[in-house]
């Protein structure tokens, strides 16, 4: 028998513990030994809730407790959910979390306790909900080099995105109803701006690159910004707006980024809607690879979950493969190639185009059907730091009023 204890009774936490309720038995015998919830830290009271029994409001029972064998971390943000987790890992219990925050900012301190201690610190349910993707990287594609991730990795997001999209939809309001269903994190800032993301992708990145991504070198922007007219030039062109994270791996460091791009309709993460998540994935052996599946919500990440209680259960190295002391260079975005749509305010239609072929390597303009004063323009694919400057010459030029919106258009 081992024995489980929780920090944290959240939307994670509770879909773990319906989740032991429920499917325990398949989760025991899976892991060959019988798996029991015996104690869970939160700070309020849950009447006539299954968990009444089980709840303690001192987290210290539950690394003192020498009875509990692994612990659920299932908190949201980095403290104090960090110096529980290191207290515990020192304590001897392995932990596993859902914990995005917590394992970007501390995972390499963190997994070195975990290996000194001889106990595992997993985090399968911090990346991609339900999918099993840090599994796959570190497991399934061991004898491959893996030389890019391309990802859909925020829920709320992509759920938004599809409803702006199908629905016409303003977007506050569906992030209201992202909150209400539980995909979005407590400060939804987090989500929308692509900070989760971010961190998904470092973590990601650091498990199938072998050594550690720091998040906050990771150029990083959000959906905030998108408009229904945005949305509406994406159908014109054939496109979706997704929020796509990428890492390359090169011979002298990744380029990666977090950032909204245009995806043709016939991309395959273009079919991924609503709150699923995808990850594809290029390795020198295994060729491409796509995985799929629900990024957030209770049952989905707590089914990752329980797949870590059992790998810790069964006494599963903490990620041997990963060198927590080497660290990977993350390479300057102004390097990065990329096409690049603007959605222009112009005095003057043909003055404005005009400027934007002496300005800008044009691949196409785009008119949206019933819209005057404004014009879409795709430039060809540049270095962003040139895009950058050439941006800056466009929103001075002759016919030009503003520069409304500036998105990357991925092929
Ligand atoms: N807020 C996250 C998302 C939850 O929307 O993807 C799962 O990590």
């Amino acid at each position: 028998m081992k024995k489980i204890g929780m920090f944290g009774y959240g939307t994670v936490g509770r879909g773990f513990f319906g989740l032991m309720q429920r499917n325990g038995d398949v989760v025991s015998k899976n892991a060959g030994v019988e798996l029991e919830v015996c104690r869970v830290f939160a700070r309020r009271e849950f009447p006539g809730d299954p968990v009444e029994p089980f709840l303690t409001h001192r987290v210290e029972d539950l690394w003192e407790d020498d009875s509990i064998d692994i612990i659920v971390e299932v908190l949201a943000g980095v403290e104090p959910a960090y110096q529980w987790t290191k207290q515990a890992l020192l304590a001897g219990k392995s932990v596993v979390t859902s914990n995005k925050a917590v394992v970007a900012a501390h995972g390499a301190e963190l997994i070195s306790i975990a290996r000194q201690k001889g106990v595992s610190y997993l985090f399968e349910g911090s990346v991609g909900g339900a999918i099993p993707v840090l599994r796959t990287v570190t497991h399934g594609l061991i004898s491959d080099h893996i030389s890019e991730i391309w990802g859909i990795l925020n829920g709320t997001t992509n759920y938004i995105l599809t409803e702006m999209k199908d629905k016409g939809a303003a977007f506050d309001d569906v992030l209201k109803e992202a909150q209400r269903r539980g995909y979005a994190e407590a400060d939804p800032t987090a989500d929308v701006e692509g900070h989760d993301a971010c961190r998904k992708l470092a973590i990601l990145s650091s498990l199938a690159f072998g050594a550690m991504a720091n998040y906050e070198e990771i150029h990083t922007e959000g959906i905030s910004a998108i408009t229904k007219e945005d949305i509406a030039y994406g159908k014109a062109m054939g496109c979706d707006i997704k929020l796509l994270a990428s890492a390359k791996r090169t011979e002298t460091g990744i380029s990666a980024l977090v950032a909204p791009s245009f995806v043709p309709k016939n991309h395959p993460l273009a079919a991924v809607q609503g709150v699923m998540n995808a990850v594809f994935i290029k390795g020198d052996m295994s060729g491409e690879t796509m995985y799929y599946g629900p990024g957030a919500g209770e049952f989905p990440t707590a089914s990752a979950v329980a797949s870590d209680i059992v790998a810790a259960a069964t006494g599963v190295e903490t990620y041997p493969g990963l060198a927590v002391e080497d660290h990977l260079v993350v390479l300057p975005r102004q390097k990065r190639k990329t096409k690049v749509f603007y959605r222009i305010l112009v005095s003057d239609v043909e003055e404005a185009k005009k400027t934007c072929n002496e300005v800008l390597d044009v691949v196409q303009f785009v008119a949206l059907e019933g819209v005057a004063g404004e014009i879409g323009v795709i430039s060809g694919a540049q270095e962003e730091g040139v895009l950058g400057e050439k941006t800056n010459l466009l929103s001075k030029g002759k016919g030009i009023r503003q520069i409304l919106s500036r998105i990357r258009m991925e092929e």
